[in-house]
Protein backbone atom coordinates (compact mmCIF):
# COMPACT_ATOMS: atom_id res chain seq x y z
CA UNK A 1 0.00 0.00 0.00
CA UNK A 2 1.75 2.72 -1.28
CA UNK A 3 -0.15 5.81 -0.45
CA UNK A 4 -2.15 4.63 3.05
CA UNK A 5 -5.13 6.90 4.69
CA UNK A 6 -3.74 9.13 7.56
CA UNK A 7 -5.18 11.57 10.29
CA UNK A 8 -3.76 15.00 9.64
CA UNK A 9 -5.91 17.88 12.03
CA UNK A 10 -9.55 16.48 11.62
CA UNK A 11 -9.60 14.69 8.33
CA UNK A 12 -8.49 10.94 7.14
CA UNK A 13 -6.28 12.19 3.88
CA UNK A 14 -3.54 9.89 1.43
CA UNK A 15 -0.09 9.87 2.46
CA UNK A 16 0.74 11.88 -0.41
CA UNK A 17 -1.71 14.57 -0.13
CA UNK A 18 -1.37 15.43 3.84
CA UNK A 19 0.36 18.84 3.92
CA UNK A 20 1.35 20.85 7.22
CA UNK A 21 2.63 25.06 7.54
CA UNK A 22 6.65 25.33 7.11
CA UNK A 23 5.92 27.44 10.39
CA UNK A 24 4.63 24.34 12.16
CA UNK A 25 6.46 24.08 15.72
CA UNK A 26 7.67 20.18 14.96
CA UNK A 27 9.15 21.71 11.61
CA UNK A 28 11.06 24.75 12.73
CA UNK A 29 11.84 23.17 16.34
CA UNK A 30 11.33 19.70 16.84
CA UNK A 31 8.60 21.48 19.13
CA UNK A 32 6.41 18.00 19.89
CA UNK A 33 6.18 14.55 21.06
CA UNK A 34 4.84 11.55 19.69
CA UNK A 35 3.99 7.63 20.71
CA UNK A 36 4.56 4.50 18.37
CA UNK A 37 1.67 1.69 19.43
CA UNK A 38 2.24 -1.80 18.19
CA UNK A 39 -1.14 -3.61 16.82
CA UNK A 40 -1.61 -7.38 16.54
CA UNK A 41 -4.35 -8.47 14.67
CA UNK A 42 -5.80 -4.95 14.51
CA UNK A 43 -6.16 -4.32 18.05
CA UNK A 44 -4.05 -1.80 20.03
CA UNK A 45 -1.28 -3.43 22.26
CA UNK A 46 -0.56 -1.32 25.68
CA UNK A 47 -3.44 1.08 24.56
CA UNK A 48 -3.76 2.76 27.83
CA UNK A 49 0.09 2.49 28.89
CA UNK A 50 0.58 4.78 25.62
CA UNK A 51 -1.87 7.20 26.23
CA UNK A 52 -0.69 7.62 29.87
CA UNK A 53 2.88 8.17 28.19
CA UNK A 54 1.65 10.44 25.48
CA UNK A 55 -0.64 12.39 28.27
CA UNK A 56 2.81 12.68 30.39
CA UNK A 57 5.15 13.71 27.74
CA UNK A 58 2.36 16.72 26.53
CA UNK A 59 2.55 17.33 30.13
CA UNK A 60 6.28 18.19 30.47
CA UNK A 61 6.16 20.33 27.36
CA UNK A 62 2.76 22.34 27.98
CA UNK A 63 0.95 21.47 24.59
CA UNK A 64 -2.75 21.01 25.43
CA UNK A 65 -3.71 17.72 25.14
CA UNK A 66 -6.02 17.94 22.15
CA UNK A 67 -8.13 14.53 22.54
CA UNK A 68 -9.41 12.13 25.28
CA UNK A 69 -8.22 8.45 25.37
CA UNK A 70 -11.21 7.58 23.91
CA UNK A 71 -11.37 10.32 21.41
CA UNK A 72 -7.61 9.04 20.58
CA UNK A 73 -8.57 5.48 20.14
CA UNK A 74 -11.37 6.39 17.90
CA UNK A 75 -9.33 8.31 15.89
CA UNK A 76 -6.24 5.45 15.51
CA UNK A 77 -8.66 2.81 14.75
CA UNK A 78 -10.08 4.75 11.94
CA UNK A 79 -6.43 4.80 10.34
CA UNK A 80 -5.75 1.15 11.24
CA UNK A 81 -8.99 0.35 10.13
CA UNK A 82 -7.89 1.62 6.37
CA UNK A 83 -4.39 -0.59 6.29
CA UNK A 84 -5.09 -3.79 4.92
CA UNK A 85 -2.18 -5.43 7.13
CA UNK A 86 -3.38 -7.21 10.40
CA UNK A 87 -0.18 -5.89 12.57
CA UNK A 88 0.68 -2.64 12.19
CA UNK A 89 2.96 -0.13 14.18
CA UNK A 90 0.65 3.05 14.38
CA UNK A 91 2.74 6.63 14.85
CA UNK A 92 0.98 9.10 16.44
CA UNK A 93 3.02 13.06 16.69
CA UNK A 94 1.60 15.99 18.60
CA UNK A 95 2.98 18.98 17.81
CA UNK A 96 2.82 22.79 19.42
CA UNK A 97 1.29 24.11 16.34
CA UNK A 98 2.03 26.52 13.49
CA UNK A 99 2.80 30.08 14.77
CA UNK A 100 4.91 33.03 13.63
CA UNK A 101 8.93 31.60 14.66
CA UNK A 102 9.68 32.65 18.08
CA UNK A 103 11.00 30.47 20.38
CA UNK A 104 9.47 30.46 23.73
CA UNK A 105 5.54 29.65 23.69
CA UNK A 106 2.68 31.22 21.11
CA UNK A 107 -0.66 32.70 22.34
CA UNK A 108 -3.46 30.72 21.24
CA UNK A 109 -2.23 28.27 19.21
CA UNK A 110 -4.12 24.64 17.75
CA UNK A 111 -1.75 21.50 18.58
CA UNK A 112 -0.86 19.60 14.94
CA UNK A 113 -2.48 16.19 15.11
CA UNK A 114 -0.58 13.37 13.20
CA UNK A 115 -1.44 9.65 12.95
CA UNK A 116 0.04 7.03 10.20
CA UNK A 117 0.39 3.76 10.40
CA UNK A 118 2.65 1.24 8.83
CA UNK A 119 2.88 -2.52 8.40
CA UNK A 120 4.97 -3.77 11.37
CA UNK A 121 7.81 -5.45 10.45
CA UNK A 122 8.70 -7.33 13.29
CA UNK A 123 13.12 -8.35 13.82
CA UNK A 124 14.28 -11.19 11.00
CA UNK A 125 13.91 -14.33 11.68
CA UNK A 126 18.47 -14.67 11.76
CA UNK A 127 18.10 -11.44 13.93
CA UNK A 128 15.64 -13.56 16.53
CA UNK A 129 17.49 -16.71 16.55
CA UNK A 130 21.00 -15.23 16.98
CA UNK A 131 20.99 -12.31 18.52
CA UNK A 132 22.03 -8.55 17.13
CA UNK A 133 25.58 -6.79 17.17
CA UNK A 134 25.59 -3.54 19.18
CA UNK A 135 28.18 -0.83 19.10
CA UNK A 136 28.36 1.74 22.24
CA UNK A 137 28.86 5.78 22.53
CA UNK A 138 28.26 8.05 25.11
CA UNK A 139 24.93 9.50 25.42
CA UNK A 140 25.20 13.10 23.66
CA UNK A 141 21.31 13.98 24.06
CA UNK A 142 19.43 16.49 26.65
CA UNK A 143 18.63 15.46 30.28
CA UNK A 144 14.94 14.93 29.81
CA UNK A 145 15.21 11.88 27.54
CA UNK A 146 11.81 10.65 30.07
CA UNK A 147 9.49 13.11 27.29
CA UNK A 148 8.95 11.28 24.22
CA UNK A 149 10.14 14.21 22.00
CA UNK A 150 10.45 14.67 18.59
CA UNK A 151 13.45 16.59 18.34
CA UNK A 152 15.30 13.28 18.50
CA UNK A 153 19.09 14.55 17.05
CA UNK A 154 20.56 12.64 19.39
CA UNK A 155 19.13 9.43 19.01
CA UNK A 156 19.54 9.43 14.63
CA UNK A 157 22.81 10.27 15.66
CA UNK A 158 23.27 7.30 17.79
CA UNK A 159 21.45 4.93 14.97
CA UNK A 160 23.29 6.59 12.69
CA UNK A 161 26.64 5.43 14.14
CA UNK A 162 25.41 1.75 14.37
CA UNK A 163 24.30 1.69 11.19
CA UNK A 164 27.78 2.56 9.87
CA UNK A 165 29.03 -0.14 11.93
CA UNK A 166 27.19 -2.75 10.56
CA UNK A 167 25.02 -2.83 13.92
CA UNK A 168 21.53 -2.78 14.93
CA UNK A 169 21.67 -0.88 17.76
CA UNK A 170 24.22 1.91 19.88
CA UNK A 171 24.22 1.26 23.51
CA UNK A 172 24.48 4.81 25.01
CA UNK A 173 26.43 5.76 28.23
CA UNK A 174 26.35 8.74 30.73
CA UNK A 175 29.23 9.25 32.67
CA UNK A 176 30.20 5.71 32.52
CA UNK A 177 26.37 4.11 33.24
CA UNK A 178 24.27 2.82 30.92
CA UNK A 179 21.21 4.79 29.67
CA UNK A 180 19.33 3.28 26.81
CA UNK A 181 19.97 1.96 22.91
CA UNK A 182 19.07 4.80 20.44
CA UNK A 183 15.58 3.77 19.84
CA UNK A 184 15.29 0.94 22.40
CA UNK A 185 15.89 0.28 26.24
CA UNK A 186 18.79 -2.13 27.34
CA UNK A 187 18.57 -4.73 30.31
CA UNK A 188 21.20 -6.94 31.21
CA UNK A 189 21.30 -10.92 33.22
CA UNK A 190 23.85 -11.78 35.13
CA UNK A 191 23.45 -14.77 36.96
CA UNK A 192 19.65 -15.45 35.96
CA UNK A 193 18.85 -11.45 37.59
CA UNK A 194 17.58 -9.38 35.12
CA UNK A 195 18.62 -6.12 35.59
CA UNK A 196 17.81 -2.04 34.15
CA UNK A 197 18.90 1.41 34.53
CA UNK A 198 16.13 3.28 36.92
CA UNK A 199 13.22 5.33 35.43
CA UNK A 200 14.36 8.90 35.59
CA UNK A 201 14.93 11.84 33.28
CA UNK A 202 18.52 9.72 31.51
CA UNK A 203 16.12 7.28 29.77
CA UNK A 204 12.38 6.67 28.27
CA UNK A 205 10.54 4.93 30.34
CA UNK A 206 9.42 2.16 27.20
CA UNK A 207 6.20 0.25 27.57
CA UNK A 208 8.05 -2.80 27.33
CA UNK A 209 9.72 -1.41 30.33
CA UNK A 210 6.76 -1.65 32.39
CA UNK A 211 5.41 -5.04 30.33
CA UNK A 212 8.52 -6.86 31.24
CA UNK A 213 8.63 -5.90 34.91
CA UNK A 214 4.94 -7.34 34.74
CA UNK A 215 6.08 -10.34 33.25
CA UNK A 216 9.24 -10.91 35.45
CA UNK A 217 6.71 -10.34 38.78
CA UNK A 218 5.77 -14.54 40.06
CA UNK A 219 2.69 -15.33 38.97
CA UNK A 220 2.74 -13.70 35.65
CA UNK A 221 3.65 -15.93 32.91
CA UNK A 222 6.53 -18.08 32.02
CA UNK A 223 9.06 -15.48 32.89
CA UNK A 224 7.32 -15.39 36.48
CA UNK A 225 10.88 -16.62 38.15
CA UNK A 226 13.36 -13.84 36.54
CA UNK A 227 14.47 -11.04 39.95
CA UNK A 228 14.17 -8.05 38.77
CA UNK A 229 16.40 -5.22 39.89
CA UNK A 230 16.41 -1.28 38.32
CA UNK A 231 19.36 0.39 39.87
CA UNK A 232 22.59 2.26 37.86
CA UNK A 233 24.34 -0.17 35.92
CA UNK A 234 28.44 0.82 34.86
CA UNK A 235 29.98 -0.18 31.68
CA UNK A 236 31.96 -2.81 33.05
CA UNK A 237 28.57 -4.65 33.65
CA UNK A 238 27.29 -4.84 30.85
CA UNK A 239 30.77 -5.98 28.85
CA UNK A 240 30.66 -8.10 31.21
CA UNK A 241 26.78 -9.77 31.31
CA UNK A 242 25.64 -13.14 30.64
CA UNK A 243 22.91 -11.38 28.31
CA UNK A 244 22.26 -7.90 26.78
CA UNK A 245 18.55 -7.60 26.08
CA UNK A 246 16.80 -4.58 24.21
CA UNK A 247 13.16 -4.07 24.15
CA UNK A 248 11.08 -1.75 22.25
CA UNK A 249 7.81 -1.33 20.52
CA UNK A 250 9.49 -3.22 17.06
CA UNK A 251 12.09 -5.23 18.51
CA UNK A 252 9.30 -6.40 21.42
CA UNK A 253 12.58 -8.31 23.27
CA UNK A 254 15.93 -8.77 21.26
CA UNK A 255 19.10 -10.35 22.54
CA UNK A 256 22.23 -8.52 22.17
CA UNK A 257 25.11 -11.19 20.26
CA UNK A 258 28.18 -8.90 20.24
CA UNK A 259 28.98 -5.36 21.59
CA UNK A 260 32.02 -3.60 20.06
CA UNK A 261 32.87 -6.97 18.25
CA UNK A 262 33.18 -8.48 21.57
CA UNK A 263 30.43 -11.11 22.26
CA UNK A 264 28.33 -10.97 25.08
CA UNK A 265 28.23 -14.05 27.24
CA UNK A 266 28.79 -17.41 24.74
CA UNK A 267 27.50 -14.90 21.96
CA UNK A 268 23.92 -16.58 21.76
CA UNK A 269 20.56 -15.63 23.16
CA UNK A 270 20.49 -16.83 26.73
CA UNK A 271 17.73 -18.11 29.36
CA UNK A 272 16.44 -15.17 30.50
CA UNK A 273 16.31 -13.54 26.60
CA UNK A 274 13.99 -16.79 25.50
CA UNK A 275 11.95 -16.70 28.89
CA UNK A 276 11.20 -13.09 28.45
CA UNK A 277 10.48 -13.83 24.46
CA UNK A 278 7.82 -16.35 25.41
CA UNK A 279 6.02 -14.25 28.23
CA UNK A 280 5.94 -11.61 25.82
CA UNK A 281 4.09 -13.97 22.96
CA UNK A 282 2.17 -14.64 25.59
CA UNK A 283 0.96 -11.42 26.44
CA UNK A 284 0.32 -10.80 23.38
CA UNK A 285 -2.01 -13.39 22.65
CA UNK A 286 -3.72 -12.41 25.70
N1 LIG B 1 11.28 3.89 20.25
N2 LIG B 1 14.09 4.34 24.46
C1 LIG B 1 14.03 5.10 23.36
C2 LIG B 1 14.99 6.22 23.20
C3 LIG B 1 13.06 4.83 22.37
O1 LIG B 1 12.99 5.61 21.28
C4 LIG B 1 12.18 3.73 22.54
C5 LIG B 1 11.12 3.38 21.53
C6 LIG B 1 12.30 2.96 23.72
C7 LIG B 1 11.39 1.79 24.00
O2 LIG B 1 10.08 2.23 24.27
P1 LIG B 1 8.82 1.30 23.94
O3 LIG B 1 8.99 0.04 24.67
O4 LIG B 1 7.65 2.10 24.42
O5 LIG B 1 8.80 1.11 22.43
C8 LIG B 1 13.25 3.30 24.65
C9 LIG B 1 10.22 3.81 19.29
C10 LIG B 1 9.88 2.41 18.92
C11 LIG B 1 10.56 4.68 18.09
O6 LIG B 1 11.05 5.77 18.33
O7 LIG B 1 10.30 4.28 16.95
Amino acid sequence: MNDPLVYLNGALAPLSEAKISVLDRGFIFGDGVYEVVPIYDRKLFRFEQHMARLFRSLKAIGIPNPHDKEEWRTLIDQVVAEHPADDQMAYLQVTRGVAKRGHSFPKDVKPTVFIMTNPLVPPSTEARRDGVPCVTMEDQRWLHCDIKSVSLLGNVLAAQYATERDAIETIQFRDGFLTEGSSSNVWIAKNGKLMAPPKDNLILEGIRYGLIEELCTAGQGAAGAIPFEARRIERAEVLAADEVILSSATKEVLAVSSIDGRPVGDGRPGPVYHKLYAAYQAAKAA
